[in-house]
């Protein structure tokens, strides 16, 4: 995927439909492939074969034991009072923000089952015997979570159908340093994001409209660890952190960034709920990402820069036109939207050459979570 075929990607924000209100919605909007919903990924199975992580052999021990160790093994079963809770607190909530909630909870299931999918079929199709344990790993962990995520939406009668979805969604070829780049940050990002809404919600409990996010602390750790993997993936390979790469990196820092920001702004009311601003939420996400990136990365971005929240706002602001022209028809809506795309695409492009900060990669990989 280049940022050129992201940007004038059709459905850059066309849901197949706009508001979850039957399990056939929830499955619809599963499905759903656009430049911000989670993706379905494939890679060269050959290629993954050959990884050799003999030079982080060590670090990489200590973490297979860890995963064997399998601390959350009891931790995604839901105690007796889940259900009931939810029924009386959702019964409380408006409307816009149950739909935030369901869009959170498909979205978050989807890329959950994103990360099951893949993780098993590269278990399936290589020999190597490190990478085919770690794979089996990261899928028990994934389907664990995607299992628990779905109970949620079960609640509601808006179960997904992981068969099915399996079957009939997308998928999108990655070779394997974009895999390893792409879910290396997704993992990081993901394990950003849970812990900064925990932490907010430790702090307000009034605020936590729903029981899911009281699991949110130990399923972070399992996020943080599939990160330390492919960090350890990486760095057992330099060739993948230096030259042309390092724009690939900055490339997808930005993409991953970006996503997230526009797509949270979309959910205002999500964020309202948990006494959260989405800026700010934002930008905590991204300082902790950062941080932990330079394990692996030798550059980041520069978050701070002026340029650089005004133009993820830009982004925002062309999206949600996008979105209105959705509603349109006729061939005014194909030329507008040419015409959002265009003018995304130049503000991404624009984002992608604030200069970056530099930082050299620390001796250890590995990195406890500590946030
Ligand atoms: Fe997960
Ligand atoms: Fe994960």
């Amino acid at each position: 995927m280049n940022a050129q075929a992201a940007f004038m990607d059709t459905d850059f924000t066309q849901l197949l439909v706009n508001t979850v209100d039957s399990g056939e919605d929830a499955n619809k909007r599963a499905l759903t492939n656009t430049v911000l919903a989670p993706r379905f990924y494939t890679t060269d199975f050959d290629a993954m074969d050959k990884i050799d992580v003999s030079s982080v052999r060590q670090e990489w021990d200590i973490m297979m034991q860890e995963y064997e160790g399998d601390n959350n093994h009891d931790h995604f079963q839901r105690d007796e009072g889940f259900a009931l809770e939810v029924k009386s607190l959702m019964e409380k909530l408006d409307e816009n923000l149950k739909q935030e909630f369901y869009d959170f909870l498909i979205g978050s299931l989807t890329s959950e089952f994103s990360g099951c999918i893949l993780y098993n079929e590269v278990r399936k199709n290589i020999d190597n015997p490190d990478i085919k344990k770690l794979m089996s790993f990261m899928a028990r962990d994934e389907s664990r979570h995607a299992g628990f995520l779905n109970q949620s939406l079960k609640d509601f009668n808006f179960g997904i159908d992981l068969g099915e979805l399996k079957r009939t969604k997308k998928y999108t070829f990655f070779k394997p340093k974009f895999i390893f780049y792409a879910t290396y940050l997704s993992e990081k990002i993901g394990y950003a994001r849970y812990i900064t809404i925990f932490r907010q919600l430790e702090k307000h409990p009034d605020k936590r409209f729903h029981p899911i996010f009281k699991w949110f602390e130990r399923w972070c750790n399992d996020e943080y660890r599939h990160g330390e993997s492919f960090a350890l993936i990486m760095r057992a390979d330099p060739k993948l952190l230096k030259g042309i790469n390092i724009w690939w990196i900055r490339f997808f820092l930005l993409a991953v960034y970006a996503t997230m920001y526009v797509r949270d702004h979309t959910r205002p009311a999500l964020h309202n709920a948990m006494g959260l601003k989405a800026t700010e939420y934002d930008f905590a996400v991204f300082r902790i990402t950062s941080e932990i990136s330079k394990q692996v990365f030798p550059i980041l971005l520069d978050i701070d820069h002026p340029k650089f929240k005004e133009g993820l706002d830009q982004l925002t602001a062309l999206s949600l036109k996008m979105n209105e022209t959705n509603e349109k028809s006729g061939l005014f809506k194909y030329l507008k939207k040419g015409w959002l795309a265009a003018q995304a695409f130049v503000v991404f492009t624009k984002l992608y050459f604030i200069p970056v900060i530099k930082s050299e990669l620390p001796q250890q990989v590995r990195l406890s979570p500590s946030w």
